[in-house]
């Protein structure tokens, strides 16, 4: 009797864990062996190989394909190798794939992750079309001062650190830069990361990217029963306390009015005095076909969740962004030169003084920071969640409602097929003449369409204000630990990250 029983749990389980697994075999498409209960994701769960790594994997593996067939646990994916197809997904088709997908449970999201990253449906369209305007060249314009300073004060540290002849870990001088930059832009404060290394706001940029042994779990338990840990949250209260309490002091200190002081608070504060966000429904129809009207409230915690996304979303990506570039400048010295070159002679221009319009002529800074942009991109994959039924173009294959799909930009970046020596640091590929012969999306390091990043240019120039800063005042060089080809972490999930950070060497230029 207890022999039966334990043999039908384990009937049950396998049922239960293999179920789906022959989702992409009934349509004909290729894919890897899955293995029950993990599906072909047994590395990226136990975090030996990170989801980039995962999704490169299948590029490569199948290059006669124009999409593989993948297996999270049960859940079925698709890496797509098309950039026909990656154009129809992002762009042309986006009313089939507008959802990331990222929250396990669709109607029960904890509140942090109501935000323009992981909001799905209604709420990310409401918020989009309420946020966009947040991010004119204006606004922009208007924020660079803030940068500027940050990045002077950059230039202060470094300056001190030079002068000790010790190596920095340049990873994480860039990361306190951005955190500094994005406590002043986004939440109005003085974070002073850049001062004191261990100051609260950069505790918290470590934080949010930390993942616990109980995140992972808890990711684990929502993602592959979503309905019976629906309530389970994925970052700790007190993390969600602290951020609606940074809000609201800060809110309440400018008596919920626009400050003038130009950051995202004001601007959070000027939408909100906008009333409700009214606009069309992206997910239902009226009868007649016509798109519903849907409405949002602007609250708190929504707007604790933006501010807190902008950091999430911001910080990560300009800081590993800009740290690789300068990795890469040190050991591409005659690279370095060239780009100190431009850098020099557009400040002459401006009286040595680091403005908006300074930093936006410095071509060759800005052709060196999308190549390495190219050869590590932050987001190594971009991910959309299917919609409504889709037949992909072509073909016989017919995608269901809630299957994601995978965009491998890292695997993209460095095919040789798109990109010559792809694993060459070469600048000149950004030169305007030869940029625009790269091949239409296969290059997507902000993404593309309706859902790509919407704080590109922010990212952009502050990252060039940053590295401007510093390579007017200093050459990098490597450091007796540097690797060339530095190692990522296996257990990045959706931003890659370099293990152990990027030791260099700053020495004062003459
Ligand atoms: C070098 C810096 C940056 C890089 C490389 C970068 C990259 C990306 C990428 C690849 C995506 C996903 C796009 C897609 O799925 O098609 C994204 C989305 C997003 N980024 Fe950025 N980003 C940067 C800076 C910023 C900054 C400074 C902010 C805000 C302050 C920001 C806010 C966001 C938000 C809110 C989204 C989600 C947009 C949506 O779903 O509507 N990013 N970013």
């Amino acid at each position: 009797m207890y022999l039966l029983f334990v043999a039908l749990i384990c009937l049950f389980l396998y049922y239960y864990t293999t179920k789906n697994h022959d989702y992409w075999k009934k349509k004909g498409v290729k894919h890897d062996k899955p293995i029950p209960l993990f599906g072909n994701n047994f590395r990226q769960f136990f975090q030996m190989a990170s989801m980039t790594q995962m999704a490169t994997e299948m590029y490569w593996k199948y290059p006669n394909e124009r999409f593989v067939g993948f297996y999270r646990a049960t859940r079925p994916e698709l890496v797509i190798r098309d950039p026909e197809l990656v154009k129809a997904i992002l762009v042309t088709d986006f009313a089939h794939f507008y959802p990331r997908g990222l929250n396990p449970h669709k109607t029960v999201i904890e509140p942090l992750l109501k935000n323009l990253f992981f909001a799905d449906g209604d709420l990310w369209r409401l918020l989009r079309q309420r946020l966009t305007p947040a991010f004119t060249s204006g606004k922009l314009k208007a924020m660079f001062p803030m940068i500027v300073e940050r990045a002077e004060k950059l230039q202060e540290i470094a300056l001190e650190t030079a002068s000790t002849g010790k190596t920095i870990n340049i990873r994480e001088l860039m990361a306190r830069y951005t955190t500094d930059f994005i406590g002043a832009c986004g939440f109005g404060i003085e974070a002073d990361s850049l001062n004191d290394e261990n100051s609260t706001f950069r505790k918290l940029g470590k934080r949010i990217f930390h993942i616990s042994t109980k995140q992972a779990l808890t990711n684990l338990l929502k993602f592959c029963y979503p309905e019976i840990f629906k309530h389970l949250e994925y970052f700790p209260p007190e993390m969600k306390e602290s951020v609606l309490h940074l809000m609201k002091t800060v809110m309440e200190q400018r008596n919920y009015k626009p400050s003038g002081r130009n950051d995202f608070i004001d601007l959070l504060l000027e939408l909100k005095e906008k009333g409700k966000i009214v606009g069309e429904s992206i997910e239902r129809n009226n009868p007649d076909g016509s798109p519903r009207q849907v409405d949002l409230e602007l609250d708190d915690m929504l707007m604790a969740s933006q501010v807190f996304v902008f950091f999430g979303a911001g910080f990560e990506t300009s800081s590993s962004s800009t740290s690789f570039t300068l990795h890469q400048l040190a050991f591409h010295p005659e690279e370095q030169k060239k780009v100190q070159q431009n850098i020099d002679e557009v400040l002459k221009k401006y009286d040595n003084k680091l403005c908006y319009d300074a930093v936006k002529e410095m071509q060759y800074l800005e052709m060196a920071f999308y190549e390495s942009m190219r050869m590590f991109p932050s987001l190594g994959f971009l991910i959309r969640t299917c919609a409504k039924k889709y037949k992909i173009p072509d073909s016989n294959v017919t995608i269901d409602e809630d299957v994601s799909v995978f965009i491998p930009v890292q695997a993209m970046h460095t095919d040789e097929k798109y990109f010559e020596e792809p694993h060459k640091f070469k600048p000149e590929r950004f030169h305007p003449n030869a940029a625009k012969n790269i091949k239409k999306h296969v290059y997507l390091p902000f993404g593309e369409g309706p859902r790509a990043c919407i704080g590109e240019r922010l990212g952009l120039m502050q990252s060039m204000a940053g590295m401007a800063a510093l390579l007017h005042k200093f050459s990098v060089e490597p450091a007796e630990e540097s690797l060339k080809n530095p190692i990522v972490d296996p257990n990045a999930t959706l931003v890659q990250y370099i293990k152990n950070g990027l030791p260099l060497k700053l020495v004062a230029r003459s």
